[in-house]
Order: C-alpha cells, then structure tokens, then sequence
C-alpha cells in the first residue's frame, strides 16, 4: 500500500554522493533548455514483487503541458544513465530508499530517475528548474543532492499553490540529504543558483526520482 505521507526528508550514508559524483562529470549536455548549463540522463525501473528492482528499456520522456510550461508535450530523448553507475550499491540504496520510503513497492510499480547537473557561473544565474513553481505531474517526488560546489541560491521550495508568496518549506539540500514529497498535495521549485567564488564555476549535482 503507498504511503501518505505529505514530505519527508532524511540522510543517507556520506559514501553515497561520494559514489556517485563522478558520474556527473560524463552527462551530456541537455538539449532542450536554451543554454549550455543544463546536462543530464535519464533511466527507468520497475519493481518486482520480490523488491527486486530492474531497469527498464531506454525511452523518450514526456511531460503534459499542463505541468510543463517550457518544454511540455515535447518527446524529450535524454541520454541513457550510466550502467555501471546504476550497478553501485549506492544507486541501488537511493532506488530502494525511494521505493520504501513511498510504499510504492508493488510489483509492475515505475520509478523514473533523472540525473542532473546544473552550473553556473558568478556573473550569470542558473534557474535550475525553468518551468517556476511546477508539479511533476505524478505522485512522488524525490530529490536527492549529491553534490553542492561553489553554489549560492538553490534553495529547494515547497509551496502549497503555484501563487503562493511564501514557500511552505524553503530549505537547502545538502549532499546526502534526500527529500520526498506528495507531488499532487504540493508545487516545488528550485531558486536561481550564483557560484559564490570568484572565478570558479557552480555546480549543483541531484537525481530527481518520480513515481
Ligand atoms: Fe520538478
């Protein structure tokens, strides 16, 4: 049975985003925002009744308008992830850590991951969620920050409508900390980053999870 829980958040082990930021450093640039500082891919699995979990064939991703203002009804084809990547006991914690963490742990149930990194630079913003205070447009979401380099901003907002002045929860995730919450309760957004050293580019590294 899915829980119902509205957010929550946790840590996961320091080795965990330790792992997996090398992976970063091989993402393909993301084609579909107008700029050079988005790269990403993206993989999806399925649950077995066992808790198994496997991968599922590479395929387009598509959102609906309706929760997607900048690239809505578009077949975004994103580079596939990083097999060895996905074979790290430590992506397999995050995986299995979302599936519990939801209940979603039925068999036939599909998580999507994507894998992100956004940078920026000290003269030039990056708006690391472009569509604003946006839903997912599924019943989870996940965040889970892996790496913060030389970042001011980014601060990840929970609001309870798309109008809302003031986030519910306004918060900055930290490597290792993992967010969770009811995508059709709340909207997120993720602020504007700036990198806070001169000269030095920004980056922020997180896997979004949807289910
Ligand atoms: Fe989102």
């Amino acid at each position: 049975m899915q829980n119902t829980f509205l957010i929550e958040a946790f840590q996961t082990p320091s080795e965990v985003a330790d792992t997996l930021t090398p992976y970063f450093f091989s993402l393909k640039r993301d084609p579909y925002v107008d700029s050079d500082v988005r790269f990403r891919s993206y993989a999806r699995f399925t649950l077995s009744s066992s808790g198994g979990i496997s991968r599922l064939a590479h395929a387009p991703f598509m959102q609906s308008s309706e929760v997607n203002r900048v690239v809505g009804d578009v077949l975004r084809e994103f580079a596939p992830m990083s097999d060895d990547m996905i074979q790290t006991p430590a992506f397999q914690h995050l995986l299995k850590s979302f599936a519990s963490a939801t209940g979603i742990e039925k068999e036939g149930a599909q998580v999507d991951v994507h894998q992100i990194r956004v940078t920026c630079s000290v003269n030039d913003t990056s708006a690391p969620a472009p569509e604003g205070i946006h839903q997912d447009g599924f019943r989870f979401v996940g965040i889970f920050c892996v790496q913060r380099k030389n970042i001011a901003g980014g601060f990840t907002q929970i609001f309870t409508s798309p109008v809302d002045q003031h986030p519910h929860l306004n918060t900055v995730l930290e490597p290792n900390q993992f967010i969770i919450l009811d995508d059709a309760r709340y909207y997120h957004h993720i602020s504007e980053t700036l990198s806070s050293q001169s000269g030095e580019e920004g980056i922020r590294d997180v896997f979004v999870f949807t289910a």
